[in-house]
């Protein structure tokens, strides 16, 4: 039944037809219920993925290796810095033998610009099995899909008409990846939202993907906006995600990007900022949130938050992701 995208990569949206997309959402649903009312759902019996991470995880790591779990099979959790990639072993030498082990490769390679999505895309051209992006520099093709989900969930399929505020805000934690609002202008730009994309001039987004969601909103004719003004995105907004991230050419110098992101610590989603939005607005963020910093604790716990019901589906969608592709 799902043959036709039986070995896939799954590196981009960018990659995928909204057919073969929705298939993805159809099964994500399925793969919900089944595990919401306690149904076996082992459709990959006995198949290994490996997690091949250049950077920390809570959600993406966990929702993998317990999906697999379920799903029949088995995760193999590899630290690059403990691994020959170390040593510099190539990504071709890495995605030969590994596929040769088992029936799926998944990386997260994301912290800095330029190297993971070219990392990736080297593994899957010597691969034989599918590769699959748990971040990359570009995209973040599992959250944004846990994301329309969720947005799906709460707003029903239709979002015509409705707008998405993706606003970066203020995190003195670390310089996050740029995938996450590149991402979501990417996909949300197909699937019916108007986009309103904001950030002070330091922190654009790879042109690349600001090309790309104009020309899904010109095909798809919503509306995609960049403004400079969180108040501004925020206005009338459905769904607002404002989260941090940081600046493309600084990634390599963290102290001089820290001192530019001071200037810009109001740029926080607070309650006086979720007014602006609709009344019936929803606060998004894929976690983790710098709280105190991009979100008060009065909004992320607060009524209108889906952070959690967003979390849980990354679980949903990285099982149908592997169940559709290895
Ligand atoms: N949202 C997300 O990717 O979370 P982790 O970094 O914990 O995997």
């Amino acid at each position: 039944m799902y043959g036709s995208l039986q070995g896939k990569d799954y590196i981009s949206t960018q990659d995928w037809s909204d057919a073969e997309l929705e298939m993805l959402l159809d099964k994500s649903i399925e793969l919900k219920q089944m595990f919401r009312s306690g149904v076996p759902h082992r459709f990959l019996a006995d198949k290994t993925i490996f997690l091949l991470f250049f950077d920390k995880s809570t959600r993406t790591r966990n929702s993998f290796e317990a999906g697999i779990t379920q799903l029949g099979g088995h995760a193999h959790f590899i630290d690059s810095s403990t691994s020959q990639i170390a040593h510099g072993e190539s990504p071709k030498d890495t995605g030969i033998i590994l596929s040769s082990y088992g029936h799926g490769i998944a990386v997260r390679h994301d912290l800095v610009p330029g190297e993971g999505n070219t990392y990736m895309r080297e593994i899957a051209q010597w691969a034989e099995k599918p590769v699959i992006n748990m971040q990359c520099d570009v995209d973040h093709p599992c959250q944004t899909l846990a994301d329309l989900m969720t947005i799906r969930e709460i707003f029903g399929k239709n979002l015509r008409g409705r707008k998405i505020a993706v606003s970066w805000a203020y995190a003195p934690s670390y310089a996050k990846p740029m995938s996450v609002p590149q991402g979501l202008i990417m996909l949300m730009t197909r699937f019916g939202l108007d986009v309103t994309l904001a950030h002070p001039p330091e922190y654009t987004l790879m042109e690349s993907t600001l090309q790309a969601a104009r020309e899904n909103a010109r095909k798809a004719g919503v509306n995609f906006e960049v403004v400079d003004s969180m108040d501004a995105a925020f206005e009338d907004a459905d769904i607002v995600y404002p989260k941090s991230w940081g600046i493309e050419s600084l990634f390599h110098k963290p102290e001089e990007a820290l001192e530019i992101s001071k200037q810009y610590k109001n740029w926080i989603c607070d309650e006086r900022r979720m007014k602006l939005a609709k009344k019936e607005a929803v606060y998004m963020h894929c976690l983790p949130a710098d709280r105190g910093n991009e979100v008060t604790d009065a909004v992320i716990d607060g009524p209108q938050s889906v952070v959690y019901q967003e979390a849980e589906n990354r679980l949903h969608t990285c099982k149908s992701i592997m169940a559709m592709t290895m």
